[in-house]
């Protein structure tokens, strides 16, 4: 239905994409892989009209088309699911879901027929099988309802390819089935889909063919049944890679607590009565279901969530006082879950993001060492392979990967004694989460403890030593990483929640 002929992209000197060429059938999910920068991103904004493009040609049923602004691919039945979320929080889901959208038919004269444009998205939630409060503001929305409620708002046009971008970034393994299972529906009805992911088993299972995008350029598409995990990653990378298995490590039973939890509760109760603690050099993994307060203990412990009661012990000291500026002083560093929001400020550069929390490190009284933040910001660009033109690029110029590297670097930098990572390699490729672990095992060789919260329970059996279940934002189970399973992990949740449903009921 779709094709792209040597579609070219530049940016200044810098070429995003190359001679890229694709084409899209009818009804067909095809997957586009490529490690972070590699452009996907990129080409889904030409065609989508956010960006023109430098070369080539867009056909669609072999006409050629431009598409000059997301109007025009909206009309067209191109929507779009974007990486970063394009959400107004303080509107409802109803005031997002029909945001931009022409509808006459429910206008009349200036007045809005709110009553019957909920109707229309109502039925669509039914139709499409999706449970969502639309009457929430999006600012109270878990990611995953925000990934539901963009995919509604690109339904509710006709839709004739849907485009995803990283959809399951921030998705459990449960809320991903609920998507695959939409998506499939779609599909059924017609819809042909381009799917971008970084996680490859979501690509084998769910696609039909796959693109590989490696540097800008299209290294080949390929028929999924014909791939494999270990082919893809080298097809990403051009090189073949050892499979970074992560040895497990036994942490020394006397060492110290860096931090203890009693009977903590947050003030909105999202956090309720949690106990635990968390050794030096011990990595600590929180799994939970969506909803199970795993984010809000992180925002409880850092200080940008109010507590109510409980005791908070860091390095044998009783924490009276919470604020993140605290935290940060006492060595306690939070890696947010929505780095976009939270972690980075937009308007800077990639060394001024980077090095923004430990400015006193690289100032003297008169000026600021420039030459010494330089060679650090250097260092770790290059350990986590953070692509840009140079350290002065605006961080919204890099691919979502590469922003959430900084993230991560500006929080290494820090020194921490306490890392509290929530999701720390969402959207990042295959080489970078391997890379992740292995900065997050080194800290915790140099005796830093970390608590970690995945939605991917494999993310958490990797390199956990010990991990807790967390349900409706309380601790149901304590497990040490020797023999557990993820069925075993995932099981506590489910038997949980399915006692929660009797009581409710
Ligand atoms: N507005 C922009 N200005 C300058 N360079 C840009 C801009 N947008 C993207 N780029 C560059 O284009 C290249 C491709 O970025 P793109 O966002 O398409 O990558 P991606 O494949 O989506 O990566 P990720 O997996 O991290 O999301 C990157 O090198 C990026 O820095
Ligand atoms: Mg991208």
């Amino acid at each position: 239905m779709l094709q792209v002929k040597q579609l070219d992209k530049r940016f200044g000197h810098h070429y995003a994409l190359l001679g890229v060429s694709l084409d899209i059938k009818d009804g067909e999910i095809h997957a586009l892989v490529g490690e972070n920068g590699a452009g996907k991103s990129t080409l889904i904004k030409i065609l989508t009209g956010i960006y023109s493009s430098d070369g080539g040609n867009i056909l669609l049923h072999d006409k050629k088309i431009e598409i000059t602004e997301p109007k025009v691919a909206r009309k067209i039945g191109i929507q779009v699911v974007h990486q970063d979320r394009q959400l107004i929080n303080s509107f409802t889901g109803y005031e997002n879901l029909f945001l931009g959208l022409t509808y006459p038919t429910y206008k009349v004269g200036f007045k809005i027929r709110w009553k019957a444009m909920k109707q229309k998205a109502e039925q669509l939630k039914t139709n499409l099988g999706i449970s969502l409060d639309l009457g929430k503001l999006a600012e109270h929305m878990t990611p995953s309802e925000k990934t539901m409620l963009e995919i509604m708002r690109a339904a509710m046009l006709d839709c004739r390819l849907l485009i995803l971008d990283e959809p399951t970034a921030a998705l459990n393994d449960e809320e991903s089935e609920l998507l695959f299972d939409l998506i499939n529906k779609l599909v059924a009805k017609g819809t042909s889909i381009l799917y971008v992911s970084h996680r490859m088993n979501e690509i084998l299972r769910l696609s039909h063919r796959v693109t590989v995008m490696r540097n800008g350029k299209v290294a080949g598409t390929y028929f999924t049944k014909d791939m494999s995990k270990e082919k893809l990653v080298q097809l990403m990378t051009d090189q073949t890679t050892a499979a970074n298995k992560h040895i497990k490590r036994s942490v020394n039973s006397s060492k110290l607590d860096v931090l203890q939890l009693e009977g903590v509760s947050s003030f909105d109760q999202k956090v309720q009565d949690v106990s635990l603690h968390v050794k030096q050099g011990e990595i600590v993994g929180i799994f939970g279901l969506a909803g199970s307060g795993r984010t809000e203990l992180l925002e409880t412990i850092y200080g940008t969530r109010k507590i109510r009661n409980g005791k908070l012990v860091i390095k044998g000291r009783n924490i009276t006082s919470f604020s993140p500026k605290k935290s940060l002083s006492r060595g306690v560093i939070l890696i947010p879950e929505d780095r976009r929001a939270d972690g980075l400020i937009l308007n800077m550069s990639v060394r001024e993001n980077m090095t923004l929390s430990t400015l006193p490190k690289f100032s003297s009284i008169f000026r600021m060492k420039k030459k010494k933040e330089q060679a650090v910001v250097h260092t770790w660009m290059g350990k986590l392979q953070v692509k840009a033109v140079s350290q002065e690029q605006p961080i919204t110029e890099l691919s979502g990967g590469n922003q959430q590297k900084v993230v991560f670097a500006k929080a290494l930098l820090s020194d921490p004694i306490l890392f509290l990572c929530d999701e720390p390699t969402q959207a990042v490729d295959v080489m970078t989460r391997e890379e992740i672990h292995r900065l997050l095992i080194e800290q915790a060789k140099k005796d830093a403890a970390v608590l970690l919260v995945s939605s991917d329970v494999q993310e958490v059996l990797d390199i956990a030593d010990r991990i807790y279940v967390l349900h409706e934002g309380k601790t149901v189970a304590e497990f040490p990483n020797k023999a557990v399973t993820s069925e075993q992990i995932l099981q506590v949740c489910y038997n949980q929640r399915k006692q929660s449903d009797v009581i409710n009921e």
